[in-house]
């Protein structure tokens, strides 16, 4: 008679999931599953809305990365309004863009990984957080403060909210860039620049005293995908997919308006959340990785100097693809970096104090996609409308729902490496969350629902009945 375990929620990551592993007799792990709890009411609520309403809707998906769709949205309907934003809005978007990028890649590394790299996989829950990184090192821990709290002042004074704005519109942006935020952006830029390469330092002594940790840890070969500029560069706000395989030959690059023709999903019975794939090589060979270490693995350079130095060091792990998962922590704070330089190189930029910061010349073309790089991975909102601009369609596939496949796989392979269902630890557990964590899922997202839920792990047998309860708030 096998046994199973549920880890529901998990713990540090953003929302709500929950882990299921099935033990055989022996104490042997033999499936692993990670369960999302999709409420799928978002696309269907919205139908009969304006368009222009949806980037001041859409942002209530979720309280963890609104900004990611509040930019994806407005994407969208630029398209269902046949209008272009002038070059200052656009360059306004991609500065929101990157406060955004720059708070919750920070906050991720600082706050949510880094308690089990500084202070153990085993280390006491109690301590393996915050609190205790403030105990071990408090100057880190300042450190992490003052890089959220930076890109959160950046998409503060552009839209005026750090939550639920109403700043991008459709052709542009309501209130442009005064020169004295621009002024204080810049004032603060070389210092965020030097926290973050603090963090890079961290993640990479980690990440070479740990190898062997690291290469058992969910390392695998996938296929990639992430979104880069026509010179091949890494880019997050406008460009082409590219995807590439195991090995890293390059697959495709495509219109990322055109994703209905090469994008997928698949559904399974055990999980609400979808598992998009690459359509021509079908499921489930066309599954893919997206986020840093896909957008990483796809790029061949990136276009600021401090970063892509860093960049060639990643590319140096390995001949073809870098695999394991605990790499995104590295890959994420490179994205980092670059998302400051190019702060500053938008804050330099001659135009980006201009008030020609909208195209109000409407026409109702009744249909459009707007795609970004959230944090989390390729963002895809894509609105049909009627005539007027009333919404007659919605489809969302969002960036944690690009990583579905990967989590599953990453649970599946650290749960048979690391738990022994005879002598179960809560540091097991912890590395079972840790493989998820990599992937920084916003669970809030994938599920379309609003704010965060509580923690539970679960222990069952294979008949149903819970042998034991972990419970974490
Ligand atoms: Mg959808
Ligand atoms: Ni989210």
């Amino acid at each position: 008679m096998g046994r199973k375990v549920a880890i529901e929620p998990v713990t540090r990551i953003e929302g709500h999931a929950r882990v299921t592993i099935h033990i055989n007799d022996d104490g042997k792990v033999e499936e692993s599953y990670l369960h999302v709890d999709q409420f799928r009411g978002f696309e269907k609520f919205s139908e009969g809305r304006m368009y222009f309403e949806m980037p001041v809707i859409t942002p209530r998906i979720c309280g963890i990365c609104p900004v990611s769709h509040h930019l994806a949205s407005v994407k969208a309907t630029d398209r269902v309004a046949g209008v272009t934003p002038p070059r200052p809005a656009d360059l306004l978007r991609r500065l929101l863009h990157k406060g955004q990028m720059v708070q919750s890649h920070s906050m991720h590394f600082f706050h949510l990984a880094s308690p089990d790299l500084l202070l153990g996989f085993d280390a006491d829950p109690a301590i393996r957080n915050v609190a205790g990184l403030i105990e071990v090192d408090p100057g880190l821990a300042l450190k992490a403060v003052k890089l959220r709290k930076y890109g959160q002042e950046i998409i503060r004074r552009l839209s005026g909210r750090r939550i639920h704005m109403h700043w991008a519109v459709p052709g542009g942006v309501a209130t442009p860039l005064s020169e004295e935020d621009r002024d204080w952006m810049l004032s603060q830029a070389d210092e965020m620049i030097g926290y973050i390469q603090d963090g890079i330092q961290i993640a990479k002594s980690w990440l070479e005293a740990n190898q062997e940790i690291v290469n058992k840890f969910a390392n695998f070969p996938s296929n990639y995908m992430g979104m880069v500029q026509d010179d091949g560069a890494l880019e997050l706000y406008e460009g082409k997919l590219r995807i590439i395989d195991k090995n890293g030959k390059f697959i495709n690059e495509f219109e990322n308006t055109q994703y209905l023709d090469y994008i997928a999903e698949h559904v399974e019975d055990w999980s609400y959340l979808k598992f998009p794939y690459y359509k021509p090589m079908g499921w489930p060979n066309g599954v893919y990785r997206v986020a840093p270490l896909g957008r990483l693995n796809v790029a061949s350079h990136i276009s600021t100097p401090l970063a892509n130095e860093e960049f060639k060091k990643f590319k140096a792990l390995a001949e073809g693809p870098v695999e394991p998962s605990l790499y995104y922590h590295y890959a994420r704070l490179i994205e980092d970096l670059y998302c400051m330089e190019r702060i500053v190189e938008l804050c330099e930029d001659e135009d980006i104090l201009s008030d020609d910061i909208i195209d109000t010349n409407v026409q109702i073309t009744g249909e459009g996609v707007g795609c970004i790089e959230a944090p989390r991975g390729t963002l895809w909102h894509h609105y049909w409308t009627d005539e007027n601009g009333q919404i007659t369609k919605v489809n969302l596939i969002v960036a944690t729902g690009n990583n579905n496949w990967a989590m599953n796989h990453s649970v599946n392979l650290v749960a048979r490496e690391f738990v022994d269902g005879n002598n179960l630890t809560e540091g097991m557990l912890n590395r079972v969350e840790a493989a998820i964590r990599c992937y920084d899922p916003c669970l809030s997202c994938s599920t379309h629902a609003l704010g965060q839920m509580p923690l539970i792990i679960d222990i069952v047998n294979s008949e149903g009945e819970l042998l034991q309860e972990f419970r974490r708030d």
